[in-house]
């Protein structure tokens, strides 16, 4: 490796740098009701198919908060969208609650009750957050879904992402990672495709090893062919919980 001077950068740096300058531009174009419809309507949000993907990553969820020490599945849940009628993930939650599906309604209410706000966050900062937007100690747990591999070109700035978010955490606290595997683009509205970085279940390991985290559980989805409906090139996905170190 080469030896750098004091206000030399290197080229590496700069790729990623300029990668993900690229993929904010992209993301200029990005159309959230779009979004919504490709990947949480039927058949990727069937409640009637175990088989389906967001079923399958509520349940892994709801076990992450049910098993261990967690606690407060409740303050945890997908936010409201005016474009999208959420009424049936909330009632498939009730359900895995062991609650009656009429009970979704007060479950709804308490939600909003509990999320006090929604705030920015830029995962390629080293200090992702304002630094008065968490308690200093951290927080105890950290959920992230389909979000680091879809802004990062690259493996490395995948890993230094997630390095990041990490600060946010408190020693102990626990990280559930949800996100696609060998997945190089997606749709963010009609002709809105967006390059994603390609992972592997052995490169998820490996970025969460040498950012401090201790792998608890990895499991894996695979999807079925009628799951592939063309809005992205997905082969599966994965759903980590782990503790920083
Ligand atoms: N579900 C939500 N976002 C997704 C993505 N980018 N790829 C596959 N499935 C998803």
């Amino acid at each position: 490796s080469s030896v750098l001077k004091k206000g030399q950068t290197s080229l590496k740096h700069n790729m990623g740098e300029a990668g993900v300058a690229a993929m904010a531009v992209t993301y200029q174009k990005f159309d959230p009701a779009a979004y919504l419809q490709y990947n949480y309507i039927p058949p990727r949000a069937d409640f009637e198919r175990k088989d389906s993907i967001v079923p399958w990553k509520l349940a892994c969820l709801h076990r992450a908060f049910t098993e261990g020490q967690q606690t407060g599945a409740e303050a945890v849940a997908e936010g409201e969208g005016g474009s999208l009628d959420w009424t049936p993930y909330i009632q498939y939650v009730c359900k895995l609650e062991g609650r009656s599906p009429s009970a979704w309604k007060e479950k709804a209410a308490r939600l909003r009750e509990v999320v006090s706000d929604v705030l920015p966050i830029d995962v390629h900062r080293a200090e992702p957050m304002a630094p008065d937007a968490l308690p200093s100690e951290g927080a105890d747990c950290l959920v992230s879904c389909f979000c680091l591999e879809s802004v990062s070109p690259d493996l490395d700035t995948f890993t230094k992402a997630l390095g990041h978010i990490s600060k946010l955490l408190r020693p102990g606290g626990h990280l559930l990672l949800i996100g696609a595997l060998q997945e190089s683009y997606y749709f963010g509205g009609p002709g809105v495709k967006i390059p994603v970085v390609p992972l592997n279940e052995a490169q998820v390991c490996a970025s969460l090893q040498e950012q401090g985290f201790s792998l608890i559980r990895l499991e894996v989805y695979t999807l079925n062919q009628d799951m592939k409906v063309g809005v992205d090139d997905v082969c599966g996905v994965f759903f980590v919980k782990a503790k920083k170190n």
